[in-house]
C-alpha cells in the first residue's frame, strides 16, 4: 500500500505529520501510534472506583439510573406487563422503517404535547424514533449542522449535561453557554440567564432542559419559563428542548412537559429530543424520539425526508423492541394508567429521599442551609460540596460522586441516608 509518508525525493519519513510511523521496508509498523490515551469517562470512572472499594458501607451516587429503596435496578411492572402482552402477539423481527415505529412516533409526540394537541392534528410535527435521548440529540444536531440557516452556535446552560457539548462539537457546531446555576444559592441564576440570553446573537440556537435539569436539579418556575419564552421569541432564537425526564421530575408527565407546551403554544417552532430511559426505566433498550415542529404540512414532509436521509447512513433503521414496549404501554389506556403510577412511584421515592437526607443532615448536627436539596428536582442534586470535600467524602467514607458535587438521589435509600448525612456533615462542618 502506498503511503503519503514518503518525501518528494523518495526518502523515508520516520514519522510523518499525521504521526504514522513507517519502516524501511515501506511497511507500516503501527497505524495508531499517534493515537493518544483519552481520559476515562468521568461518571464510569466513579463506578469503577466504587466497585474496587471493600467498605461494606460504600455508596455510589454517581450513576444516573433509578434504584429502588434496596439500591437495586427497577424494572417497571407496567413494562413487564407490556412485554408479556407483546409475547402473546407473536410479533415478527422485520426491519423497522427508517424513521422508526409509526405508532411509537405518534405516541411520543402526543406524550410531549398532550393528547389532542393542534400540532399533531395539523400535521406539523416531523417525528422520528431515535437511539434514546442521546441519539435524538445527535440527529437534531446533525440536522442543524446541515440545515440551520443562520448560525453554527448552540447555547447551552452552564453547567449542562456533560454530553451536550460533546455531541454539539461532534456535529461540527460550536457549543457556547449562558449562565444558569448560581453556586451561592445552589439555585437558578435567573437574572444571569436573562442577561446572557439577551446578548445571544439573533437567530442562534438555544438548548433548554425541559425539566429536571442535569446536573443541577434546578428548574425555572412557571412564570420564569414564561419570561424565557418571551425573551427567546424577542431575540428570534431557535429553541431545542432536551426532555430526558418527563414524569420523572414531579411524578406527573403533564406537569413536566409544561415548558415545552408553553413554548409551542406561544408559537416557537422547536426541536425536541425525548428519552424513555428514565421514565420507563428502558435504559438499555435505547429508545427515544426526535421531533421538529414545522410551519406547514409541506414543510413537515420536507424535513422528515431529510431526517430519514440523515438516519439511513448512520444505522439504517432503529431497534424494534423498546419502541414496541412504549407503544404497547401508551396505546393501552389501562396499561398507561399503570405506567403513570409507576412513574409517580419513582418520582415520589426521589422526592421523599430528598426530605429524608435534609432531615438527617439536621439530625447529624449540620447547621448549614441544605434547603436546596429539597428545592431541586429530578434525579440529581447539586450539593454545593467543593472538590476537596468530595475527595474527603470518597476517601474517608467510601461515598462516590462526581467532582462537581453532584449526587444521584437514586443512590440514596432509607438504609444509607443516615450514614450519608453523617458523612456529609463530617466533611462540611
Ligand atoms: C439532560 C440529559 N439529556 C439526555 C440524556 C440522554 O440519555 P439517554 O441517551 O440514556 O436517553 C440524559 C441522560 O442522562 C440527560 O441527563
Amino acid at each position: 500500500m502506498r503511503l503519503l509518508a514518503f518525501s518528494m525525493s523518495g526518502s523515508l519519513l520516520k514519522n510523518a505529520g499525521n504521526g504514522i510511523s513507517v519502516t524501511a521496508s515501506r511497511k507500516v509498523s503501527s497505524w495508531w501510534g499517534h493515537v493518544e490515551m483519552g481520559p476515562p469517562d468521568a461518571i464510569l470512572g466513579v463506578t469503577e472506583a466504587f466497585k474496587r472499594d471493600q467498605n461494606p458501607k460504600k455508596i455510589n451516587l454517581g450513576v444516573g439510573a433509578y434504584r429502588d429503596d434496596n439500591g437495586k435496578p427497577f424494572v417497571l411492572p407496567s413494562v413487564i406487563k407490556a412485554e408479556q402482552q407483546m409475547r402473546s402477539k407473536n410479533l415478527d423481527k422485520e426491519y423497522s422503517p427508517i424513521s422508526g415505529n409509526p405508532e411509537f412516533c405518534q405516541h411520543s409526540i402526543n406524550l410531549a404535547l398532550g393528547d389532542g394537541n393542534e400540532i399533531v392534528a395539523n400535521g406539523l410535527n416531523s417525528t422520528v424514533q431515535s437511539i434514546s435521548g442521546t441519539g435524538a440529540l445527535w440527529i437534531g444536531m446533525k440536522f442543524l449542522e446541515h440545515f440551520f440557516p443562520s448560525s453554527r452556535d448552540v447555547y447551552i446552560p452552564s453547567p449542562s449535561w456533560g454530553n451536550h457539548a460533546q455531541i454539539i462539537k461532534l456535529a461540527k457546531l460550536t457549543p457556547k453557554s449562558y449562565r444558569y446555576y448560581d453556586p451561592k444559592t445552589c439555585g437558578l441564576d435567573f437574572q444571569g440567564a436573562l442577561e446572557d440570553i439577551n446578548k445571544i446573537p439573533e437567530k442562534s440556537v438555544i438548548l433548554l432542559h425541559a425539566c429536571a435539569h442535569n446536573p443541577t436539579g434546578v428548574d425555572p418556575k412557571p412564570e420564569q419559563w414564561q419570561e424565557l419564552s418571551h425573551l427567546i421569541k424577542k431575540k428570534n432564537l431557535f429553541t431545542f428542548f432536551d426532555m430526558a425526564y418527563q414524569g420523572f421530575a414531579s411524578g406527573d408527565v403533564n406537569r413536566d412537559a409544561q415548558a415545552v407546551r408553553l413554548f409551542v403554544k406561544e408559537g416557537h417552532k422547536i426541536a425536541l429530543s425525548q428519552s424513555y430511559a428514565k421514565n420507563m426505566g428502558l435504559y438499555g433498550e435505547r429508545v427515544g424520539a426526535f421531533s421538529l415542529i414545522n410551519s406547514g404540512k409541506e414543510e413537515t414532509a420536507r424535513t422528515l425526508s431529510q431526517l430519514k436521509i440523515l438516519i439511513r447512513p448512520m444505522y439504517s433503521n432503529p431497534p424494534i423492541h423498546g419502541a414496541r414496549i412504549v407503544s404497547e404501554i401508551l396505546g393501552d389506556p389501562e396499561l398507561k394508567k399503570e405506567w403513570l403510577a409507576d412513574v409517580k412511584l419513582m418520582a415520589d421515592r426521589i422526592i421523599s429521599v430528598r426530605t429524608n437526607l435534609r432531615d438527617n443532615l439536621k439530625k447529624s448536627g449540620s447547621i448549614r442551609d441544605w434547603s436546596h436539596i429539597t428545592d431541586q428536582i429530578g434525579m440529581f442534586c447539586f450539593t454545593g460540596l467543593k472538590a476537596p470535600e468530595v475527595e474527603n467524602l470518597t476517601k474517608n467514607f467510601s461515598v462516590y460522586l462526581t467532582k462537581d458535587g453532584r449526587i444521584s438521589m437514586a443512590g440514596v435509600t432509607s438504609k444509607n441516608v443516615e450514614y450519608l448525612a453523617h458523612a456529609i456533615h463530617e466533611v462540611t462542618k
